[in-house]
């Protein structure tokens, strides 16, 4: 695998990429809310309690001390396959600025060498349509659909 360009570095999160912009990368996702400090805190501090199972790893630019991506896989635990542990890729983010340069297939690729080193028997995520051939790129085949319910 290419290494990233000079300047960037992939590392796991870490507390003070509140400041570095973590929360405005997940905004290509979804709604994210406007977090207090305190409530950054919370939720990265019960991510760390569980390192074993939540690993969320993220793309800095250190020239603007900012993160450009990030990305989650969460192992989880079962019975089947002999307790038998499956990977969760979640929450893949690259700032839109900076989409297009491999960063999307940098992080899927270091979640898949962690989901392969903590002993997944597979790793699985969903996905709109239109991102289907990035993950294709990124080694992943389709398989079933997603179902949601709503409280
Ligand atoms: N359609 C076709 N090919 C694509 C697409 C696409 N939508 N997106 C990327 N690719 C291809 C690239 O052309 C590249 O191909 P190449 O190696 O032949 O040149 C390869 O996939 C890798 O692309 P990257 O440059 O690594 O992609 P990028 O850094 O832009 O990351 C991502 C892709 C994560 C989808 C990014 O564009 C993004 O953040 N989008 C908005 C948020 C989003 O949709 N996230 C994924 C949600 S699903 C989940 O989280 C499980």
């Amino acid at each position: 695998q290419a290494s990233l360009p000079k300047g960037y570095v992939l590392r796991p999160l870490q507390s003070g990429d509140y400041e570095r912009g973590f929360l405005d990368v997940l905004k290509v996702l979804t709604e994210v809310g406007d977090h207090t400090k305190a409530q950054w805190l919370e939720r990265f501090n019960y991510l760390k309690q569980h390192s074993h199972e939540y690993f969320t790893i993220v793309i800095v630019e250190e020239a603007k001390n900012k993160v450009v991506a990030a990305g989650s896989v969460i192992v989880e635990r079962k019975f089947v396959h002999l307790n038998g542990l499956v990977g969760h890729i979640e929450d893949i983010a690259v700032d839109a600025n900076q989409q297009g340069k491999k960063f999307g297939i940098k992080i899927i690729e270091a979640l898949k060498y962690i989901g392969e080193n903590t002993g997944c028997y597979k790793v699985i995520l969903d996905c709109s349509e239109k991102n289907i051939p990035f993950y294709e790129k990124c080694g992943f085949s389709h398989k079933e659909y997603e179902m949601v319910w709503r409280p």
